[in-house]
């Protein structure tokens, strides 16, 4: 019996040097200890064998038993690691490191103007801040002096949830947030994504962006607001501008004012898009109401402040010299590989 099993035992360790894959393993793994393989039929002769040598020819067999598996699964190991490292040597070799040769990508030309805009306010000691798209009904409307029932909530038409919340219908939904948040003075801008259930053409869409601005100081005038609004266009624009102030209505601001700039493309003579007119209306914006300032937590005997809502899509358009909104949102990439980074 012992040298039968010896016998199977030089039989495996020679065949497994000539094993190359998987599969001839698991058939030298049938071969010998499968149901009739070499080693499991030795075990039938265990009942021939005296009792007193069962223990010692017993454990002889199940140690050559776990040797077999052992050489077996050893090769088996080292097969697959060579496999392994072979695919990884058969791979084209990339550094990522590297800088890639070509970037075929882009911003969209709203995303670069919107970063223009914030470089210039936080240089003026702004923060740039996020505004939820998703928002109370409180916040888009009663917290800007909107409040229920009233007819000025006509003036935008809202996407509302089952859950009585809206779609945020503009970035003023953000104002009673920042100025509980912060303290005071305020300098802040928050630009974001606005939802309005609009009749589309070229100068209306669904979902556009503005980008709004609160400043809350004691004695904030209306100067204040036409010193930040110029400073930031002459940098968009790249030259000195000229702004005026007409009036205007909105709940959340009292004085309410159409803000617009003398057309910087034909430097007010009058072109087609100025529509001849040498201004282009450009940012809704006023002193804000006291009672917005006290629905965030600022006593309007103290503060003031002025606050200004910049469409985001507009300024895009003007600079990109784009005449329908709808591009914007079309994901044409013909048209956004036009653009790239301004200096
Ligand atoms: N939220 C207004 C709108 O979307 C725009 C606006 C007007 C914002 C005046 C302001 C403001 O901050 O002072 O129509």
């Amino acid at each position: 019996m012992k040298e039968r099993i010896e016998e199977i035992l030089d039989y495996v360790a020679t065949a497994v040097e000539k094993i190359n894959d998987s599969n001839q393993a698991q058939a030298l793994r049938v071969e010998i200890l499968g149901k009739n393989g070499k080693l499991t039929s030795l075990f039938r002769f265990m009942k021939e064998v005296p009792s007193e040598k069962k223990g010692e020819v017993g454990k002889m067999l199940n140690d050559a038993k776990i040797s077999v598996e052992n050489m077996i699964s050893a090769k088996e190991t080292f097969l697959a690691q060579a496999e392994l490292d072979n695919e990884i040597n058969s791979v084209e070799k990339i550094d990522i490191t590297l800088p890639s040769k070509t970037c075929t990508g882009s911003l969209h030309p709203r995303t670069i103007i919107q970063h223009e805009i914030e470089e210039v306010f936080k240089s003026m000691g702004f923060v740039v801040e996020d505004g939820n798209e998703v928002e109370t009904e409180y916040n888009n409307f009663t917290a800007v002096n909107v409040p229920e029932n009233h007819p000025a909530r006509d003036m935008q038409d809202t996407f509302w949830l089952d859950n009585g919340q809206v779609l945020k219908t503009h970035t003023s939904a953000a104002q009673n947030r920042i100025l509980k948040k912060y303290p005071l003075p305020i300098r802040a801008i928050f630009p974001g994504r606005c939802f309005r259930n609009e009749d589309l053409d070229a100068g209306h869409e669904n979902t556009f962006f503005q980008l709004e601005g609160v400043i809350v100081d004691k004695d904030v005038s209306v100067g204040n607001l036409i010193y930040f609004m110029k400073e930031m266009l002459s940098k968009i624009f790249k030259k000195e501008v000229e702004v005026r102030l007409r009036p205007g209505f909105f709940p959340f601001t009292e004085p309410s004012f159409e803000m617009d700039v003398r057309c910087p493309f034909c430097d007010g003579h009058g072109c087609s898009t100025c529509k001849q007119s040498g201004w282009i209306e450009l940012c809704p914006c006023g002193m804000i109401h006291p009672e917005v300032l006290r629905k965030g937590g600022i006593d309007p005997e103290l503060y003031s402040g002025c606050a200004f809502g910049l469409g985001l899509d507009r300024m895009t358009m003007l600079s990109f010299n784009i005449n329908d909104i709808r591009e914007l949102n079309s994901g044409n990439l013909k048209l956004f590989k036009q653009f790239k980074l301004r200096s």
